[in-house]
């Protein structure tokens, strides 16, 4: 019965990972899956996680099913960190929020929704976008397009681009927007921009899909929410997808949550029993564990602090890294200018140079990034800085 199946290649982004687990390279560098390490190039649990993990652990009575939705602290709260209390409040019944398996269950979920509503709809997508949306997204049986986003001559968003593609939309197509920290070139719009971008999307009765898989990795926690919030604020119906890996360093527990804001309770309520019942089509519902601890660590005041600035320590030191790679990579050669990497946000950005130096990093030097150029700026350490602006001028200076 399998005998007509071919094997697939890997998948781009965790296929590299594992051959760069595979290399016996003992100077290897991996710059590939975005992942956090610290300077000793671990992936460490955030302390305030451990604790609400462990507290959960002491504290839980049973194993039995959860609410199909999920731990109902974890939504109200993750909610909230999301939109801020006050817009929660505003918004009363007309959120749902359903606990996920991770970034990619929500984004899953959110389009299992959009194809039920809306049979074979088109969702726009920024140009470049994370790999594994196009999969991910078509597979529910939406139909993919890109608009315009980035521009490799400046480095940057091209908004000009950027909003003529969204004017040439079909009104009541899907635009799906990276809420922060955009993966993988690390270029963000500004709140100014967000503003511009959800007038065209009120316009032409454009719904937002919203992927928030880093909040807390740009400008901080608030700063990262701003254009989900405007556009709840402002739109009647909003999608989100949010996942607590990289923000909680929960990565293998799968825990992230699908928010749909429409413009009645009941048309809420609907899209609510819609996703419940496409994830009872696939897996049931969630597991809980992530979903837990996160919940824990929101509901007590001195672990969401201690979680905080444990958040707030990474992302500093991502951009004292990330700051350190320009200035390292602009000293060292003058072949491109590499400003705009101190300007990424997040944990990605792209360095712009060429495939076949991507290679000769990856084969001669077990330098590992991907072949679009992204980096992981969260895989750069103070002792790896060093080899890596040496190496890659060399490659850019042959
Ligand atoms: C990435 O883009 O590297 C991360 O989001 C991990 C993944 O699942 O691809």
């Amino acid at each position: 019965m399998f005998e007509h199946l071919d094997i697939l290649p890997p998948d781009p982004i965790l296929g590299l990972n594992q051959t760069f687990q595979q290399d016996t390279n003992p100077d290897k560098i991996n710059l590939s899956v975005g992942v956090y390490q610290n300077a000793q190039g671990v992936t460490p649990i955030f302390k305030a996680v451990k604790k609400a993990e462990q507290q959960l652990l002491a504290q839980q009575q049973t194993k039995s099913y959860a609410p199909q939705a999920g731990d109902p602290a974890f939504i109200e709260r993750i909610t909230s960190l999301l939109l801020g209390s006050e817009l929660v409040t505003s918004l009363g019944e007309r959120v749902a929020t359903v606990m996920t398996p991770g970034g990619c269950g929500a984004l899953r979920m959110g389009a299992e929704l959009l194809t039920r509503s809306n049979k074979g709809a088109t969702v726009w997508v920024s140009d470049p976008t994370w790999a594994n949306h196009y999969p991910l997204l078509q597979s529910a049986g939406l139909t993919l397009k890109p608009y315009s986003y980035y521009s490799p001559e400046t480095h940057g968003v091209d908004f000009r681009a950027m909003l003529e593609s969204l004017n040439s939309i079909p009104n009541g197509d899907i635009v799906l927007l990276h809420g922060c920290c955009h993966n993988p070139t690390g270029a963000d719009i500004t709140p100014t921009q967000w503003d511009a971008v959800i007038d065209v999307l009120e316009e032409r009765d454009l719904t937002p899909f919203i992927d928030v898989a880093y909040q807390g990795f740009g400008d901080g926690l608030e700063q990262d929410a701003y254009g989900v919030r405007a556009a709840v604020k402002r739109l009647p119906q909003v999608l989100i997808a949010s996942s607590c890996s990289k923000n909680f360093g929960l990565y293998r527990e799968r825990i992230g949550a699908v928010m749909v804001i429409t413009e009645s309770v009941k048309q809420t309520q609907a899209a609510k029993s819609h996703i419940l019942s496409a994830a009872r089509c696939n897996y049931s519902m969630s597991p809980y564990h992530g979903g837990g601890i996160v919940g824990h660590l929101l509901s007590d005041e001195a672990l969401t602090k201690e979680w905080k600035e444990e958040l707030e320590s990474v992302r500093s030191r991502m951009n004292s890294l990330r700051l350190g790679l320009a200035k390292g990579l602009n000293e060292a050669q003058s072949k491109i200018d590499f400003g705009f990497v101190a300007q990424s946000k997040g944990m990605f950005c792209y360095l712009g140079i060429s495939r076949e130096d991507v290679l000769s990093l990856r084969s001669e030097f077990g330098i590992y990034l991907l072949e679009s150029t992204r980096i992981n700026v969260a895989g750069l350490s103070e002792e790896n800085l060093p080899v890596i602006v040496e190496r890659v001028s060399s490659v850019l200076t042959r």
